[in-house]
Formats: C-alpha cells, sequence, structure tokens
C-alpha cells in the first residue's frame, strides 16, 4: 500500500476544517502537519496547541514533520497534542538516539529526516528503531518549491532494502511516478494538493497512480513491507 499525506502547510488556514474533511473524504491516508521554528529553518508554522486541535477534527494519523532545533525538549508536549508519527532531522540535535527513544517510548513512531545533502549513512546506527526515514526533495523549510531528482536514488537504496521510505517536497501529479517507481510508501504533496483547482480529484487521480503502480508491480516494495533490518 502506497499512503498519501497531504501537507496542511499549503492548505486555506480559514477554512481548516472544511479542507481536512475533503482531504479525508477523497481518500487521504495521513495528514502531514510540518512545524518551523524560524531557527533550524528560515520559517515559522505553529507547534502543539495547533495540532491539538487539528487532532479533534480527523482520525487521520497525524505525521508531525519537526523542522525545530532541539526536539528532544519538545516530544512529550507533540505525543501529547496527538502525534502518532513524528520525524526530526538529524542536525537539530546532539542526541539523535535519545530523541528517537523519546518518541518511541511515549508510542509514536520514529523517522529520521534527510535533507537532499544529507548522507545517507547518517541513519546507519539507527536503523532498527526507526520506523521509517523521510527523505527530502526540496530543501526544507517552505511549501511551493521545486522537486531536487538527486535523492531519488537514496529512496530506491533503502526501499530495496526493505526499509519504510517517506518522501517531501515538490511532488505533484505530473513528478509522482518517478518517486512512487524509487519505492517511496508515503508520499507528501502541500502544493501539489492544496493548490489545484479540485482538491478532491487531485487525490483521487493521485490515488490512481498508486494503484497503476502497483498493479503493475513497478513499486519496488510491493511485496516487502516494513522490513528494516539491514544498513546502508
Ligand atoms: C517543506 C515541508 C513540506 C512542504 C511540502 O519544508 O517539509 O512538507 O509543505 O510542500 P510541497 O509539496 O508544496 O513542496
Ligand atoms: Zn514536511
Amino acid at each position: 500500500m502506497i499512503q498519501l499525506a497531504p501537507s496542511l502547510l499549503s492548505c486555506d488556514f480559514s477554512k481548516l476544517k472544511d479542507e481536512i474533511r475533503t482531504i479525508e473524504e477523497a481518500g487521504c491516508d495521513v495528514l502531514h502537519l510540518d512545524v518551523m521554528d524560524g531557527h533550524f529553518v528560515p520559517n515559522i508554522t505553529f507547534g502543539p496547541v495547533v495540532i491539538k486541535g487539528i487532532r479533534k477534527l480527523t482520525k487521520l494519523p497525524l505525521d508531525v514533520h519537526l523542522m525545530i532545533e532541539h526536539p528532544e525538549k519538545w516530544i512529550t508536549q507533540f505525543v501529547e497534542a496527538g502525534a502518532d508519527w513524528i520525524s526530526f532531522h538529524p542536525e537539530a540535535t546532539e542526541d539523535i538516539g535519545k530523541v528517537i527513544e523519546l518518541i518511541k517510548k511515549q508510542g509514536s513512531l520514529a523517522a529520521l529526516t534527510l535533507n537532499p545533502e544529507t548522507p545517507l549513512e547518517v541513519i546507519n546506527p539507527f536503523l532498527k528503531e526507526l520506523d521509517f526515514v523521510l527523505i527530502m526533495t526540496v530543501k526544507p523549510g517552505f511549501g511551493g518549491q521545486s522537486f531536487i531528482p538527486e535523492p531519488l536514488k537514496k529512496i530506491e537504496i533503502l526501499s530495496q532494502k526493505g526499509i519504510r521510505v517517506e518522501v517531501d517536497g515538490g511532488i505533484k501529479l505530473e513528478n509522482v511516478e518517478r518517486v512512487v517507481k524509487a519505492g517511496a510508501q508515503i508520499i507528501v504533496s502541500g502544493s501539489g494538493i492544496f493548490k489545484t483547482s479540485d482538491t478532491e480529484s487531485t487525490v483521487k487521480e493521485f490515488k490512481r497512480i498508486f494503484r497503476n503502480n502497483i498493479e503493475k508491480g513497478l513499486h519496488s516494495t510491493s511485496n516487502n513491507l516494513q522490513q528494516k533490518t539491514v544498513s546502508c
């Protein structure tokens, strides 16, 4: 199964409830929530208080992408706010293992996020503990940027080893097939969903593309979900 995770960053926040209902009814699987602190990335978004509100609006899993310094200080608050999945950037903390442990101890799924320039090897010591890896195909900080193709190689390597991969940045209907063929299992799209004229039909088209690729056997991890025992 390939999951679609719309990034709320590009939605119309004046209609947040309607936007969430639309994508939920159209068949989205996960909500991707981008948390930015103005330090780790040059942008500020929202924190646990808003996520707690979003939690009341949907039953979909909340996929919280932390782009903040010292994530260890905030994990408990995000879990209590309703974060089901939490990913963070290795550059943001001095103790990656401790942050993963904190996330998992409190019952959420943990992931490391790799910027386009961050080498894959960074995840090696933590592979056994990670639930998935988030590969960035833009520089983090803003929605609506252009897709960077070089990290596709990382997706291929990870997915061939049976590691669950989420991909984030610049993904639209026009290029999503490249990401799916590389083996990604969770696809984030912000402007590619919310900045289109018909959000609902865009979501359905994403899902149709996913189904097509699985049926054609082009998705490299179709039969190989969630094994994560091999290091890179
Ligand atoms: C960027 C964020 C992304 C962003 C994706 O820092 O992590 O989740 O919202 O937006 P698009 O799909 O427009 O690149
Ligand atoms: Zn994100």
